[in-house]
């Protein structure tokens, strides 16, 4: 079959990872008879640099015009002192998931047996933790009114909610449940604040449609604590926007091993795939970075076309490079390490 993939490489090390999984994906293109064309266009403080925007019209048409697409990272340390910068590239990012509805992030988290002892964490509380975070992506406090007061002596940020968003991610939430351990965790704070309460009545109210998923509510900084503590006892988290953001970085490191996680955001239009790892932008060039992250979200960008056997191959291919340790210097064990481009041209051959 015939696809059309939008490649939004970005910044720092955006275009060498990107550039790998789409040697792989060539692989399975091969393999299994299906032709893939990619265009690419700019995003983040690339974009700036060409155009003045972080997240141009024409990448959104671009887009809008694929059938997902394939995004690397975004972020430039030039903008990052700089408070006073007007644009900045992650506003782009936020630009895209707005445009796109991108209304859901989901973050599956689970542990490589070879790499176990990579996480800062006890190999015992680690090992076999499974779980998926799912994170509320275009509301909440960072799409809410926001501004300083005209002494610039107070600033503001607003959480907002209605029921129909939190009904839409939590229901996906529910359905990602149905197909794993049938358990969700609702993370709020509901304690104290009233978008929070209005999270948890809505999801409750949902429950009675719901009743083969064992339902759990937790107030997110006891949720935190857990996390850490006994990972192994979640399955599906699903949570509003910033809680999901420091959970679902939380979540990462549980495995020890941030540069292979992969997410997917979904909602709306087009569904956009990229590892959950930044820019890196002491790597950017050096065809050091880790580009597995990013060769596992295009496994999750096959599956969302339904190329279920496509996807998996990409996983085994995976999982023999970690085993054989033709990996990159982050994961290395016995100080043989791979560069960037040949572990992309590995996963390649071996697909
Ligand atoms: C993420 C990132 C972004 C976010 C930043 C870069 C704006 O941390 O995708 O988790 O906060 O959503
Ligand atoms: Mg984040």
């Amino acid at each position: 079959m015939n696809f059309k993939i939008g490649v939004l490489a970005g910044d720092g090390i955006g275009p060498e990872i990107v550039e790998q999984a789409k040697k792989v994906l060539d692989a399975v293109a091969k393999k299994y008879k299906h032709t893939f064309n990619y265009t690419a266009a700019p995003v983040g403080a690339t974009a700036i640099d060409q155009t003045g925007n972080p997240y141009p019209e024409e990448t959104h048409q671009v887009c809008m015009n694929s059938d997902a697409v394939l995004f690397g990272a975004i972020g430039d340390p030039k903008y990052d002192n700089d408070p006073k910068a007007k644009v900045r590239p992650e506003q782009g990012l936020l630009a895209m998931r707005k445009k796109l509805g991108l209304y859901a992030n989901i973050r599956p988290v689970a542990t490589f047996p070879s790499l176990i002892n990579k996480s800062p964490l006890r190999t015992d509380i680690v090992e076999g933790a499974d779980l998926i975070v799912i994170r509320e992506l275009t509301g909440g406090i960072y799409f809410g009114d926001k501004g300083r007061s005209e002494d610039l002596k107070k600033a503001f940020d607003t959480c907002t909610y209605t029921t129909e968003e939190i009904e839409r991610i939590v229901e996906l939430a529910f359905s990602y449940a149905r197909k794993r351990n049938k358990r969700l965790t609702v993370v709020d704070k509901a304690n104290v604040l009233a978008t929070s309460r209005l999270w948890r009545e809505t999801a409750q109210a949902m429950e009675a449609k719901n009743k083969d998923v064992e339902v759990d509510y937790m107030f997110v900084d006891n949720a935190a604590m857990q996390l850490i503590q006994w990972p192994k006892k979640f399955d599906v988290i699903v949570t509003e926007n910033m809680f999901g953001d420091i959970i679902s970085d939380e979540a990462s490191v549980i495995t020890g091993s941030l540069g292979l996680l992969p997410s997917a955001s979904v909602g709306i239009h087009t569904s956009v795939f990229e590892p959950i790892h930044g820019s890196y932008p002491q790597a950017a060039g050096k065809d050091i970075a880790n580009p597995v992250a990013t060769v596992l979200s295009a496994a999750m960008l096959l599956e969302s076309l339904d190329l279920l056997e496509e996807a998996q191959a990409i996983r085994d291919v995976v999982n023999k490079s970690l085993d054989e340790g033709i990996v990159t210097i982050d994961i290395a064990a016995d100080g043989k390490s791979y560069k960037t481009s040949e572990v992309g041209d590995w996963l390649a051959k071996n697909i």
